[in-house]
């Protein structure tokens, strides 16, 4: 099939500018009549010329053999290593599947039209690009030199339906007893900072928690790439940072810049999408300056792990203050820590809800209220989040006259 596939669509590219001449609804058209009128693939079963069909439409117009895979709603992510080694995430566990790019010369024309609808560029000069696919889905290019077997892409698949509590709930990466507890939070605007791993689940779960944020406050958003989905909210503004490719005259956007702009824009809340750098220092004081109920998350490999990253980060904006002064505004700026892991057996779950219950002898102190308890030691994780202890500083809840249940 794929030789049939490849001898029609040179046929029909004979005579055709594919930019301007011909919009979508006639290009499929005329590739319907060119594979009905084909003596060779006549003799295919319907769903086979369909198939033929699609293939064709999709290399011309869409993105090539990318196409059925974004359709699949079951797919998660799409790692292409190189023009013949692609992987896919699907309910979470990887594989590597069949589908190749017939040439390199594809998979980079591929690329160049994915990138140039962000308006950007991307060549051996400047080889490494993140850009958006149209329905919002993450995409990040690396290409030779720098990738070594060739054109790399990774498309993180923006969710048609966003991941709810429900969802995550349903999955058993977190307990309906602790989402409550975090749903109660969330609306008495307790600061939470989510961590955990590379594709632990962070941004998901910081947009489910985001969906809990009473209809009526403002709430800024702020994000490398914007990925998250809030629904309720109708006083929204989310802002994406800038990268400034070479060559281009646009200055470059920081989420620096977007937080200190962002205090100016009279939020209630401002949620931001990742930490990585001196961006930290001006999350704490956005928190501590009375943006209550503000949400972000970051990477570490535990809550007392990202607590010390957080400082590297601070440190690093070279503000240079003193270490006790960062701890202090960590442990009076950040209430409630969520941490998250991509465990064994490819699940992700909520692993740790711990309290910063302060400052004293030097260090930020952590008591952990909930922590995941595994049963057993199969391949299969099995375990529940059990409550390890109260919450200590219950002053917002009760302004706000909520009970814990
Ligand atoms: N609890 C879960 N169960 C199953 N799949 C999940 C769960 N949480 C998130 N996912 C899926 O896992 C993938 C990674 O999630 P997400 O983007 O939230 O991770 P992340 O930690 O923000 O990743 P990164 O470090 O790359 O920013 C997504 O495709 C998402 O839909
Ligand atoms: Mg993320």
């Amino acid at each position: 099939m794929d030789d049939l596939v490849s001898r029609l669509r040179k046929e029909i590219r004979v005579g055709i500018d594919l930019s301007t001449e011909i919009n979508d609804r006639d290009l499929r058209e005329k590739i319907r009549s060119k594979v009905l009128g084909d003596q060779e693939a006549r003799r295919l079963s319907i769903s086979e010329q369909k198939e033929i069909i699609d293939r064709i439409y999709d290399s011309m117009r869409g993105l090539d053999i990318l196409e059925p895979l974004l359709r699949d709603p079951t797919i998660t992510e799409i790692m292409i290593n190189s023009k013949d080694e692609i992987f896919i995430e699907r309910k979470g566990s990887t594989q590597q599947i069949e589908l190749k790019f017939e040439d390199e010369e594809r998979l980079l024309n591929v690329i160049q039209s994915i990138v140039a609808t962000v308006n950007r560029r991307v060549n051996e000069s400047s080889p490494i690009v993140d850009a958006r696919l149209k329905d919002g889905s993450r995409v990040n290019v690396v290409l030779p030199p720098i990738a070594l077997k060739g054109p790399t892409m990774t498309i993180r698949k923006f969710p048609a339906k966003p991941v709810t509590i429900e969802d995550l709930i349903e999955w058993g990466a977190i307990s309906q007893e602790a989402a409550d507890f975090i749903q109660s939070l969330v609306t008495a605007r307790y600061n939470i900072f989510i961590s955990g791993g590379t594709g632990s689940g962070k941004t998901t779960f910081l947009n489910a928690l985001s969906n809990f944020i009473p209809e009526d406050e403002r709430v800024i958003t702020i994000e490398d790439s914007a990925e998250l989905q809030i629904k309720k909210v109708k006083n929204l503004v989310a802002m994406e940072t800038r990268n400034s490719a070479s060559g281009s005259e646009a200055k470059e956007i920081s989420i620096r810049d977007l937080i200190k702009s962002s205090l100016r824009m009279r939020p209630d809340r401002i949620v931001v999408g990742e930490v990585r750098g001196a961006e930290a220092l001006d999350m704490l004081q956005a928190m501590n300056t009375g943006h209550d109920g503000s949400l972000s998350t970051g990477h570490a490999n535990s809550p007392q792990d990202m607590l010390s990253r957080l400082e590297t980060m601070v440190l690093s904006g070279g503000a240079g203050l003193p270490i006790e002064v960062v701890r202090k505004q960590i442990s009076s700026a950040i209430e409630i820590m969520v941490h998250l892991s991509r465990l064994r057996d490819k699940t992700r779950k909520v692993m740790e809800i711990c309290e910063v219950t302060g400052y004293s002898n030097g260090e930020v102190r952590l008591k952990t209220l909930y922590s995941f308890e595994e049963e057993g030691s199969r391949k299969k994780v099995e375990g529940r989040l059990e409550k390890v202890a109260e919450l200590k500083n219950t002053s917002k809840l009760k302004t706000y006259g909520i009970q814990l249940s």
